[in-house]
């Protein structure tokens, strides 16, 4: 087994078990997800909502362990493997991670781009809820979530803030400073 597997593999147990291990408070700022939610539902229609009731708890329940575990991948990728800006970036592999998920049935992500200049055009919004989220993002929030139907079933559409979180994201987004805004996760989960 190649030594970077090996450092893969014990970065996962030490995620899946000492998850407060594994970044430092100030790579960990902005991923405290359940303070992010607490922060902001807005664009949520509150009778829709009530009206979802459980559905709609554990939809948000699985927002928030799905952004957990891509960020923190991101993060320890970045931190672990980051060296100079021709190695493959987190975000690339996270992407391909988003499609293997949503090929399987499970749900669908994707990685978005809050600065209007995106390394990949793909990375742009595409439709309002996208866009909304964005401006959301922009002007300071760092949650955004609506009920929408999603191939004709209704969802929870969610999106999470992407800052740069750490040194590692100035390698490769050299006109940031570390806390800035570089874009967003947007979620997209079936409640029934
Ligand atoms: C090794 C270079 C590299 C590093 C380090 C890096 N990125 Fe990126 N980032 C990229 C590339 C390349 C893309 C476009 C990926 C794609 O869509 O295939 C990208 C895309 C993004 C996007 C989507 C917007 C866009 O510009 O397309 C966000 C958000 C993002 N990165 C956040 C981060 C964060 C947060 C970190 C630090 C944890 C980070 N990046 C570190 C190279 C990097």
């Amino acid at each position: 087994m190649s030594e970077k597997i090996k450092k893969l593999f014990a970065s996962i147990i030490i995620v899946l078990f000492f998850p407060n291990l594994t970044a430092t408070a100030d790579e960990r700022s902005d991923y405290d997800f359940p303070e992010q939610q607490r922060q902001s539902t807005r664009g949520l229609d509150d009778s829709y909502g009530s009206f979802m009731g459980d559905k709609l708890t554990r939809a948000r329940e699985k927002v928030r362990m799905l952004d957990d575990v891509y960020k923190t991948f991101i993060v320890l990728i970045t931190a672990e493997y980051v060296d100079d800006p021709s190695v493959l970036p987190a975000a690339t592999l996270t992407k391909r991670v988003f499609e293997s998920m949503s090929r399987k049935g499970w749900n669908k992500a994707r990685l978005l781009d809050a600065t209007g200049t995106p390394f990949n055009p793909d990375n742009n919004p595409r439709d309002k809820f996208e866009r909304d989220a964005i401006k959301a993002m922009i002007s300071g929030e760092s949650y955004f979530e609506k009920v929408e139907k999603v191939d004709g079933k209704d969802s929870l559409r969610a999106a999470t803030s992407v800052r740069a979180v750490m040194k590692g994201c100035i390698y490769c987004h050299p006109d940031k400073k570390v806390g800035d805004l570089l874009g967003a996760i947007s979620y997209s989960i079936r409640i029934n």
